[in-house]
């Protein structure tokens, strides 16, 4: 495929020949490489489904999803208008003011790429920006309020996608959006109890707390939420694709207000920001092709290399705890790597090869002691780093057999709970996935290193994972939020696909979580019986009963072999899985 326009770069993957300092370079420089598209593609696919399906964190999303490709759009149409729609009625999840991972499959040719939409620190940004003079972290500066905020990537997404791979104009997939910013919606549980949480930091931004409380309070379940400022940012991206956002009167506004309250921006950030068109990552496991998320995301790598580990255990034939010691022991060590080695590519050389490759696995599948936990500490790595909690997640099929995985974020609730006046952009808290300081871990306790510290342009590590399956007869789309734990609840998911299990049940387990440090087995309640906590426990891990369920998985499935679609949203949350 030939791109139209040029507002991104193509790269291959990370680690395949070229310096980081060159790739620095090429991301600043390179505007557009066509040449090196062939390497990607794959073959056409020769068969098509016999419904479409749209998963979203929402039902108003699932169902723009849905009038788009009524409306004759195609499954990267109806993405445009699924995630603008999620930006409008899942304020706390992601929106113009994020950025995120889009996993492209496109049927006509088999191509498959991973849009960068991730955002980018200012260009004004420096290692040391959220540490006071003696070295120590200033509390919340990564969290709350506009320096809290990278530069956003959605928006320039939303119009590659629409410009590069789809068949309707921008503005027609935007237009439920930009209904809906006006009009409002009724605000659910979801949201208040969000709200709830986010509640003082909102009420330091006048023009955060003007739309999204309700004069300053908590407004009751039903209060119709409506935003001019944001259907207006929506149009001028409607009216002026990229530069609608990144360029003009809004940019202005942004850079004003993000400068009056104390942050960094400047408008050459807007004017040179770029998603980056990636090569997915992939790996095998048991004969299920998988198809996930590349750097910034450490989603991807971490997936494979904990199915690489497991591909040598007969998980299928061990007693629950015996499988589940296992699947532990391969998440502890996924994630130590993460810490150590993974940051922004374009930035940081990131051993892709190695760490993809089954050997490297086995090696560490070597390591593991059948009868025994391996205490964190044994492992070497880095004192303690964490990616957000918030973030949404969508799912698409359609008839010709396009697909789209794609999560997005403005990393906590309602990101950094600032909003320049006029704009109608709430701006992420993106700059806490970075490790701000080693040893410190970031909102979710993973910890980092070198290779994620803050650098001018440079986008910070990511856990989300968008994720194709596919084993020859079935076809997977699937992917969740939840922060760190983004990348073991894709992992079980994956292991259920691997038994044959349908898509409800992937989105409905009970799940469990280890990532290094802290050294603890985090689960929800039920997942474990008390025969299998103590048969954990006796084994030396440290296990802690989650309060609350995690996650909000958005699934769908494509059985070939008699041609059946089917799709499920995650029972956690109150969105809406349809086919059609
Ligand atoms: N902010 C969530 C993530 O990127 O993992």
């Amino acid at each position: 495929m030939t791109p139209r326009t040029a507002p991104s770069t193509l790269v291959r993957p990370a680690g395949a020949g070229i310096g980081g300092v060159g790739r620095a370079l090429l991301a600043g420089l390179l505007v557009l490489v066509t040449g090196t598209h062939g390497a990607f593609a794959q073959a056409a696919d020769t068969q098509t489904p016999s419904a479409a399906a749209v998963a979203s964190a929402h039902p108003l999303a699932t169902r723009a999803g849905h009038d788009i490709l009524q409306a004759g759009g195609n499954a990267f149409d109806a993405a445009v208008a699924v995630g603008a729609m999620l930006a409008v009625v899942e304020p706390t999840g992601s929106g113009l003011g994020g950025g995120g991972f889009w996993l492209l499959h496109r049927a006509a040719d088999g191509r498959e790429i991973m849009l960068d939409g991730r955002e980018r620190a200012p260009l004004d940004a420096h290692a040391d920006m959220y540490l006071d003079t003696d070295g120590a972290v200033i509390p919340a500066a990564s969290i709350n309020g506009a320096l809290a905020s990278a530069i956003p990537g959605t928006p320039a997404a939303l119009a590659h996608l629409a410009s590069q791979y789809g068949r309707l104009p921008l503005a027609r997939s935007l237009a439920p959006a930009i209904h809906a910013a006006r009009e409002g919606f009724p605000v659910d549980a979801h949201y208040l109890q969000l709200a709830r949480f986010r509640l003082e930091a909102l009420r330091r931004s006048p023009a955060a707390a003007a739309i999204f409380l309700d004069q300053g309070d908590l407004p009751k379940e039903g209060y119709i939420l409506r935003q001019p400022d944001l259907a207006r940012a929506l149009e001028s991206i409607a009216g002026h694709g990229h530069a609608g956002f990144y360029a003009g009167p809004l940019a202005q506004d942004l850079v004003d207000g993000v400068r009056a309250a104390g942050g960094i921006w400047s408008l050459r950030d807007l004017a040179g920001y770029r998603v980056v068109e990636r090569e997915p990552v992939r790996g095998e496991y048991r004969g299920i092709r998988i198809t996930t998320a590349a750097p910034p995301s450490s989603g991807g790598i971490a997936l494979v290399t904990m199915l690489n580990i497991l591909a040598g255990y007969p998980l299928e034939d061990l007693a629950a705890p015996d499988r589940a010691h296992l699947v532990i022991e391969a998440m502890r060590r996924a994630y130590r790597d993460r810490a150590v080695y993974l940051g922004d590519p374009d930035f940081t050389e990131v051993p892709m090869e190695v760490l993809l490759s089954p050997a490297y696995a086995a090696g560490l599948r070597n390591a593991i002691r059948p009868d025994r936990a391996t205490p964190s500490a044994m492992l070497p790595g880095v004192a303690a780093d964490a990616t957000g909690t918030d973030t949404t997640h969508f799912s698409i099929l359609d008839r010709a057999g396009n697909r789209v995985a794609a999560t997005l974020s403005i990393n906590l609730p309602f990101g950094a709970a600032f909003m320049p006046p006029g704009t109608g952009i709430l701006l992420n808290n993106e700059m806490d996935d970075f490790s701000i300081k080693p040893g410190v871990g970031n909102s979710y306790g993973l910890v980092g290193a070198q290779p994620n510290a803050i650098a001018p342009g440079k986008r910070p590590l990511s856990s989300m994972t968008p994720t194709f399956l596919d084993d020859g007869r079935r076809i997977a789309i699937l992917g969740t939020p939840g922060g760190s734990r983004i990348i073991t609840m894709v992992l079980l998911a994956a292991l259920d696909f691997q038994r044959g299990a349908p898509p409800r049940e992937w989105v409905g387990l009970r799940r469990y979580h280890h990532q290094y440090l802290p050294d603890v087995v985090s689960y929800e309640p039920g997942t474990f019986s008390a025969d299998e906590t103590a048969a954990l426990a006796a084994r030396g891990h440290t296990l802690e009963e989650r309060t609350r369920p995690y996650g909000n998985m958005q699934a769908i499935l494509w059985d070939r072999a008699d041609n059946r679609v089917s799709a499920a949203s995650d029972p956690r949350g109150g969105g809406t899985a349809e086919t059609r």
